[in-house]
């Protein structure tokens, strides 16, 4: 199997794509564990792996996201699933659930995350505060369906609401979301694998503020007086968002910077 690894990660080099990635499609392809495939790495391959592995080649090659392939991605240190359609959650949104787990929250939070995905945001602070009550909510069919099977995979106990925004909630402790954001000229220069994503899920009008905004305006009914706003934004907006808060009279707003230095969170709280 040495020979496949090493083809693999030479034409995934060739194109530009992380060559690690060829132990991933290798152990796919094989039906083995990362751990199998390391200690059999001299052994020969099972049988219709190499064919196997040139077909998911070909896919990763021509621009088909990994963790499609794959049909799980690691969040939080959560095994989720992810297919087609439904957003990969990204490292980014890790370090929104950092910053949602340090606010001096009250012991048993009332939480709700807006747009919820493959459920990774809810499932992860679930998964953190286990006292906690956390609803999410989600308008595509199929993120919910998954957001519910990954919940029931890890037992555990969230609540999922096919409703759009905050669903009319109220007395929370805290509004976290990673809302739609991107600004729609972005679509014209979109990385290839993105087009396999929902549109639905990436782009919020000229400004990518189309849901974030109107979600703000919700959070301050469905906030309870010193409750908190968590929002990943894009850095082109997020200042724009964040005037606005200001200007209504929010407090405590501030602008956070994800872990490569870019201007990506907005943290605010409602008047008390
Ligand atoms: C950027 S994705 C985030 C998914 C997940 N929270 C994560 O971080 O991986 C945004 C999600 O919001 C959903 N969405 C879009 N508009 C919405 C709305 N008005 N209300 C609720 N969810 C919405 C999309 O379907 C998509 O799943």
């Amino acid at each position: 199997m040495t020979r496949l690894l090493r083809e693999a990660q030479a034409r995934l080099k060739a194109a530009g794509l992380p060559e690690g990635e060829a132990w991933d499609l290798l152990a796919l392809a094989s039906g083995l564990s990362r751990r199998d495939l390391l200690l059999g790495l001299d052994k020969p391959p099972p049988p219709g792996t190499e064919a196997r592995l040139e077909g998911l080649l070909g896919r990763r090659l021509s621009g088909y996201p990994l963790q499609y392939l794959l049909g799980e991605v690691e969040f939080f240190g959560l095994p989720l699933r992810v297919e087609e359609g439904v957003l990969i959650p990204r490292p980014e949104t890790e370090g929104l659930v950092e910053l949602a787990l340090a606010l001096p929250l009250p012991p048993t939070p009332r939480i709700l995350d807006v747009g919820t995905g493959t459920g990774a945001i809810a499932l992860a602070l679930k998964a953190h505060l286990p006292q906690a009550e956390v609803y999410a909510t989600e308008v595509d069919e199929r993120a919910l369906a998954l957001a519910r099977e990954n919940a029931r995979r890890l037992g555990l106990g969230v609540d999922f609401l096919h409703a759009p925004l905050t669903a009319g909630m109220e007395g929370l402790d805290l509004l976290v979301s990673n809302p739609p954001y991107l600004p729609e000229a972005y679509r014209r220069v979109a990385p290839p694998e993105l087009a396999y994503e929902n549109p639905l899920a990436l782009y919020a009008g000229e400004e990518g503020l189309a849901v974030a905004r109107p979600l703000a305006l919700e959070g301050e009914r469905a906030l309870r007086p010193g409750g908190f706003l968590l929002l990943e934004l894009a850095p082109e907006n997020v200042h724009l968002l964040a005037q606005e808060l200001r200007e209504r009279g929010w407090e405590e707003v501030a602008v956070l910077r994800d872990l490569a230095g870019r201007d990506r969170y907005l943290r605010a709280r409602r008047p008390a």
